[in-house]
């Protein structure tokens, strides 16, 4: 069986696998993308709570002098656990 790591966001919880892109479903709740590929920054998310349950930056992050608690949404991926997000 899967095993699912839980998004908060904006206080509405959503299950996705672990290990996944988090992508779509910050998408889907009406964050904001544009390129889907880290270049623009549009997509930038806080992290409230949970940073240590994602994955480490990439360099389009650091490249957009991201940090642990301020990701791009279409970069990031949740390793496990819960992580709590607004943008
Ligand atoms: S949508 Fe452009 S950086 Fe994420």
């Amino acid at each position: 069986m899967l095993k699912m790591a839980k998004i908060i966001i904006d206080n509405v919880e959503y299950e996705i696998p672990d290990g996944s892109q988090m992508a779509a479903t910050c998408e889907n709740v009406g964050i904001p993308f544009s390129c889907n590929s880290g270049v623009c920054g549009t997509c930038q998310i806080e992290i409230l709570e949970g940073a240590e349950n994602l994955n480490e930056l990439n360099k389009e992050e650091t490249d957009l002098a991201m940090d642990r608690n301020h990701r791009l949404g279409c970069q990031c991926k949740i390793l496990c656990g819960v992580v709590k997000v607004t943008y």
